[in-house]
C-alpha cells in the first residue's frame, strides 16, 4: 500500500500517519522529519534545509526530489509506505510519478487532512515533540499526563524552531500558492480523498481506516 498523506502544516498528517504506522507496519516517509534528522546531524544538506525551514519556505525541489528518491529505493519500502509531506510542488508529483513507474509501484490513495486555516497556528505553536522517540503532542489537544515528559519513553519534549506564529504564517503562505495545487492533480488521477481533520484524533483516524477499508 502506497500512501500519500497531504494537508496543510499542523493539520494532523504526522500524528496520523504514526496510527497507519502501527496498523499496518509500512514506514512513514516524512521530508520534514528527514530535514530535521539533517539539522541535527549538522551535515551540508541539513545547513540548507535549517535555513529553508526557518523562513517557513521549500526546500528546493532538486534536494527533496533526491532524498525521497533515495529513500523509497531502500528495502523497508517495498511492501508499501506512507509519504508525509512531499510531494508539496507539481515538480515535485511528477517527479513522484516516475519515482514510482521505476519502482512499479502506484499510489494506493492520496488523503488530504483539511482543517480549517484558522486553528492551524494554534496546532503548530502548541506541538511538543519527544526528543527521544518522536512521538507527538499537543498542550491542549493531546497532552502528555506529566507536562514536558513523553508518555511513551519518558523523554523530554521539545518545540520545533518553525512552530512560532510568524513562520507559521510563511508555511501557510507557501502552502495556498504551492501545495494547494496538488488537490486537484490527484482528484484528476482519481485516488484523491478529503478527511476531515477539524475532528477530535481518535475520529480523524477513524475516518482514514474506513476510507482506507472501503478502497475509496
Ligand atoms: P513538515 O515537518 O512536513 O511540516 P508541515 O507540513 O508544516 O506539517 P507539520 O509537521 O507542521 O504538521 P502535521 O500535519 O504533521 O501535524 P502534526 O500531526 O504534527 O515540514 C517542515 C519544513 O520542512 C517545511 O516548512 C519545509 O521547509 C521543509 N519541507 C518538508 N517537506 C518538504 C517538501 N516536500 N518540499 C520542500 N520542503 C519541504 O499535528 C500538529 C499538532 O496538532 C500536534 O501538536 C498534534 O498533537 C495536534 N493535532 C493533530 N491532530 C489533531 C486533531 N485532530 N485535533 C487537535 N489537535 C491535533
Ligand atoms: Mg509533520
Ligand atoms: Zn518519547
Amino acid at each position: 500500500m502506497q500512501l500519500l498523506m497531504m494537508g496543510p502544516p499542523g493539520a494532523g498528517k504526522g500524528t496520523q500517519a504514526a496510527k497507519l504506522v502501527k496498523e499496518f507496519n509500512i514506514p512513514q516517509i516524512s521530508t520534514g522529519d528527514m530535514f530535521r534528522a539533517a539539522v541535527k546531524e549538522g551535515t551540508e544538506l541539513g545547513k540548507q534545509a535549517k535555513a529553508c525551514m526557518d523562513a517557513g519556505k521549500l526546500v528546493p525541489d532538486e534536494i527533496t526530489i533526491g532524498i525521497v528518491r533515495e529513500r523509497l529505493a531502500k528495502d523497508d519500502c517495498k511492501d508499501g509506505f506512507i509519504l508525509d509531506g512531499f510531494p508539496r510542488t507539481v515538480e515535485q508529483a511528477d517527479a513522484l510519478n516516475k519515482i514510482l513507474d521505476e519502482l512499479g509501484k502506484k499510489l494506493t490513495r492520496v488523503l488530504n487532512v483539511n482543517v480549517p486555516s484558522e486553528e492551524l497556528i494554534g496546532r503548530a505553536v502548541g506541538r511538543r515533540i519527544c526528543k527521544t522517540c518522536g512521538s507527538t503532542y499537543h498542550v491542549k489537544f493531546n497532552a502528555p499526563k506529566v507536562g514536558g515528559v513523553c508518555d511513551n519513553c519518558g523523554g523530554e519534549l521539545y518545540q520545533r524552531t518553525d512552530d512560532t506564529v510568524e513562520t507559521m504564517t510563511n508555511r501557510l503562505n507557501v502552502y495556498v500558492k504551492s501545495t494547494q495545487p496538488l488537490i486537484d492533480y490527484y482528484k484528476n488521477a482519481g485516488v484523491y480523498t478529503e478527511i476531515d481533520g477539524g475532528q477530535p484524533i481518535d475520529k480523524v483516524t477513524e475516518d482514514i481506516f474506513s476510507v482506507l477499508k472501503r478502497g475509496a
